[in-house]
């Protein structure tokens, strides 16, 4: 299964990432995660990164193209993969197209997850992450039992340095104008599922695997 999660800063490609990848045991490939994992251990890429991410803008596809490339090229992606926040860009796009075609490979869908700009500024400046697992929560929509601390492993939850408000509203404006289109692209190719974002989490996801069943 070879799967791309489309959607706007907050519409919750994470949250279904982690869901969709235990249920179809596929890696969760998170160009997000990469970079931030990058940033925590201080090296070249992720000082670079750095620079782009704070400002809510893209870091340039020269950077991302590659390391995605390397990633799908690994052992445990032969069976499929799941790209969240890949691709971001129709060049990004292009670039992964010729990559999957070189490998005789194709998609098996893109899944869109639509949510309206209010509510994805909300979701993203609530948003609590764990330091340790990297589980998400809301402060709001899915608090932890107890505050401050992950369910899961007992790690510190922490608030992503462009999780705020004016970062966000930039991400969303650079999503409009760069990442959009990729919706247009993968219409064409007849690849697109369109959901929902504004849905309980667990009722998108049923929708999700619906379509990859069928
Ligand atoms: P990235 O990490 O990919 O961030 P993003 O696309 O902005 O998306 P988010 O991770 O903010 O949101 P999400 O959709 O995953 O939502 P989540 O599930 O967490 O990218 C960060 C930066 O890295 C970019 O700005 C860019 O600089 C750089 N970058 C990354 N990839 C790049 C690329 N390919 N090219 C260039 N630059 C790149 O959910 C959000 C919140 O909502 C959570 O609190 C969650 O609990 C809650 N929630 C989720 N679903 C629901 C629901 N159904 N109901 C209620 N609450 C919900
Ligand atoms: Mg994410």
């Amino acid at each position: 299964m070879r799967l791309i999660l489309l959607g706007p800063p907050g519409a919750g490609k994470g949250t279904q990432a982690s869901v969709i990848v235990k249920e179809y045991n596929i890696p969760h490939i998170s160009t997000g995660d990469i970079f931030r994992d990058n940033i925590k251990r201080d090296t070249e890429l992720g000082k670079r990164a750095k620079e782009y991410m704070d400002k809510g803008l893209l870091v340039p596809d020269e950077l991302v193209v590659s390391i995605v490339k390397d990633r799908i090229a690994e052992d445990d992606c032969r069976d499929g993969f799941l790209l969240d926040g890949f691709p971001r860009t129709i060049n990004q796009g292009e670039a992964l197209d010729a990559e999957l075609e070189q490998m005789s490979l194709e998609l098996d869908k893109v899944v869109n997850i639509d949510v309206g700009v209010e509510i994805l500024i909300q979701r993203a400046i609530g948003r609590r992450v764990c330091r340790d697992c990297g589980a998400t929560y809301h402060v709001e929509f899915s608090p932890p039992r107890t505050d401050g601390i992950c369910d899961i492993c007992n790690g510190e939850l922490f608030q992503r340095d462009d999780d705020k408000v004016e970062t966000v509203k930039r991400r969303i404006e650079v999503y409009n104008e760069q990442t959009e289109p990729l919706i247009d692209y993968y219409t064409k190719k007849g690849l697109v599922l369109n959901v929902d974002g504004t849905k309980p989490i667990d009722e998108i996801f049923e929708k999700i695997s619906k379509s990859l069943m069928g």
